[in-house]
């Protein structure tokens, strides 16, 4: 069954069931600070759990990308190293407002697994809050699963949370036997067991069936919520996995185009051991960046930008590690993952080139720092373990990132390789002094280009494309106009001719915002402006410096 059907599959048993099918939402989510990516199916549903909006219908079902490397829910250091973490995931989801609760959950799931996908019963097992005797009662009476097979769980497995704060509850979870040969388990196997929740490969999740029951508060109490909701998720990736009969999720249609497509860039064939994570490192990597920034995150050096640019580096060091060295890799993937992912999501299709734009551009820009950062980690760690330390200085592994573009992760990485670690909170420290420095230089850099802009001599100018910091390496430029801006800071009129000028000056900020994005495309979005009575500045992010022919179309059309 293709990874298409399977979903269509899901949806369709839920329709019958009176769900109302909704979009996904972007993976970047609108109005909450508390996550930096969309991480769960609910998340566009927090609001109607936390019982602030009325939900259009009682029941719902979905699929929506998550992205789990940063926060709570993060990922990031299994990915490629076994065949079914990733960065980003599909999660189908059916959801009640308020209505049915945990009978129909257990049984609708037990029901759509074992009769209209045909999974072996012998082979599910089913996890339980441990204190939630209800939902054990219910799995033994609205299922046949086998008695044995139901098990209680602790906090850690069995009680979700979205984030430090917000809807939470208990959870059920359902887990495949893959069968001996799938235990994945490295090292000293005596003590090892396989088991559920345990630490192979052999018991994975599938689905996880929430009761949202509470509104976790700042100080970690639990307030109850005025009703009981549910919140499924079920991986499509490694329920595609189950149905093609394999065990790893890069061998499914939703990866393995990807896969062969990295062979016949690399001309290194795929090892579906510990020797593919280059390959699965790579697929992974550039489908999480082709969704991020079909949704408008730019990599850069700040937040999400920031997550988004550890995963391209972290990705161009495998590349790099595979033999491609120099040659930037990921871009070339784009086409064959919009092509598998467009069944998710028709629109990004249209987004192709521009995808690719920002993904070559900031790739391009690493290669050029990578080789020679790489050199010098050999020699710190060369050092160190000559000199018989096992920590890499903070002041090391900030070097690394303030010169060669190193997220701390990557050393970390390359470190763990060498049987060494990194002092990050010395590395924290410089990062601390530095943001400071930084802190100074732009106020000193703001007076100046005031001074300038009073002059009023160019139109536009880059304002950071400094040395040999990481911003040297930084595709997302922000750009200053002078003429005239709105929205953000803007100085208050003494006289009636500075207002009517300041008032000009707003206007012509709209102006430009519509003609840049006509020209540039509509990831450009106001970063920052100032309004003043003889000039405006506009700052905006885009993946390169504007051309002449560019800055010309801007102005004309201004
Ligand atoms: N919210 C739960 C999860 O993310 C189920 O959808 O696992």
């Amino acid at each position: 069954m293709r990874a298409r059907e399977v979903r269509k599959a899901f949806f369709e048993y839920f329709r019958e069931k009176q769900h109302t099918f909704v979009a996904p939402s972007p993976v970047v989510p609108r109005n909450d600070p508390t996550l930096l990516f969309i991480n769960a199916g609910m998340n566009q549903f927090k609001n109607i759990f936390m019982g602030e909006e009325n939900p259009l219908f009682p029941r719902a079902v979905n699929s929506q990308l998550c992205i789990r490397v940063s926060g709570k829910h993060n990922d990031l250091e299994e990915v490629g190293a076994d065949t079914h973490h990733l960065t980003s995931f599909e999660m189908l989801g059916n959801w009640s407002f308020g209505d049915y609760g945990k009978k129909e959950s257990i049984s609708w799931a037990w029901e759509l697994l074992t009769e209209t996908f045909k999974l072996n019963k012998k082979n599910l097992y089913a996890t339980v809050f441990e204190t939630d005797d209800e939902a054990f009662s219910l799995w033994q009476q609205v299922t046949d699963i086998s008695h044995e097979h139901i098990l209680r769980c602790g906090k850690k497995d069995n009680f979700w949370e979205m984030a430090q704060t917000g809807p939470c509850g208990p959870c059920s979870e359902i887990h495949l036997d893959r069968g001996p040969e799938a235990c994945d388990f490295v090292g000293d196997t005596e003590g090892h067991e396989c088991r559920v929740n345990g630490d192979c490969a052999r018991y994975i999740e599938l689905w996880n069936l929430v009761f949202i029951q509470f509104d976790c508060q700042k100080d970690g109490q639990l307030k109850e919520l005025p009703h009981l909701h549910v919140d499924t998720g079920l991986g499509l990736e490694r329920l595609a996995a189950v149905m093609q009969n394999t065990l790893s999720v890069y061998e499914t249609d939703l990866f393995w185009p990807i896969i062969q497509k990295i062979e016949s860039l690399s001309n290194v064939s795929y090892d579906p051991g510990p020797d593919g994570m280059p390959h699965r490192v790579l697929a992974d990597h550039v489908r999480t960046l082709v969704m991020a920034i079909s949704d408008h995150v730019m990599p850069s050096n700040e937040g999400r930008g920031y997550v988004l640019r550890r995963i391209l580096r972290r990705a161009a060091r495998y590349g790099n590690k595979m033999g491609l060295t120099g040659k930037p890799i990921l871009y070339q993937l784009v086409p064959d993952t919009i092509d598998i992912m467009k069944a998710y999501q028709p629109d990004i299709v249209k987004r192709k080139s521009f995808v690719q734009e920002v993904i070559k551009a900031e790739e391009t820009a690493f290669m050029d720092t990578l080789d020679s950062g790489l050199e010098r980690f050999e020699c710190i760690a060369k050092e160190m373990l000559e000199k018989g330390k096992a920590v890499i200085p903070g002041t090391d592994a900030f070097k690394l990132y303030d010169t060669y573009g190193f997220p701390l992760d990557l050393t970390q990485i390359l470190a763990t390789e060498r049987g060494l670690e990194v002092d990050s909170d010395g590395f924290e420290k410089c990062m601390i002094v530095q943001k400071k420095r930084s802190r100074k230089d732009t106020a000193i850099q703001q007076s100046e280009s005031s001074a300038s802009v009073s002059k009023g001599k160019d139109t536009m100018a880059p304002v950071r494309q400094d040395g040999d910091s990481p911003d040297s390496t930084d595709t997302c430029i922000l750009a200053e106009f002078r003429g005239a801006p709105g929205g953000g800071e803007a100085r208050m009129p003494e006289t009636e001719t500075d207002r009517l000028q300041i008032a000009r000056h707003h206007t012509v900020t709209h102006l430009l915002q519509a003609a840049l994005r006509q020209v540039l495309g509509d990831h450009v979005n106001q970063a920052g402006s100032l309004v003043d009575t003889d000039h405006l500045r506009f700052d905006f992010s885009h993946f390169k410096t504007l051309t002449s022919e560019e800055k010309n179309k801007i102005d004309k059309l201004i």
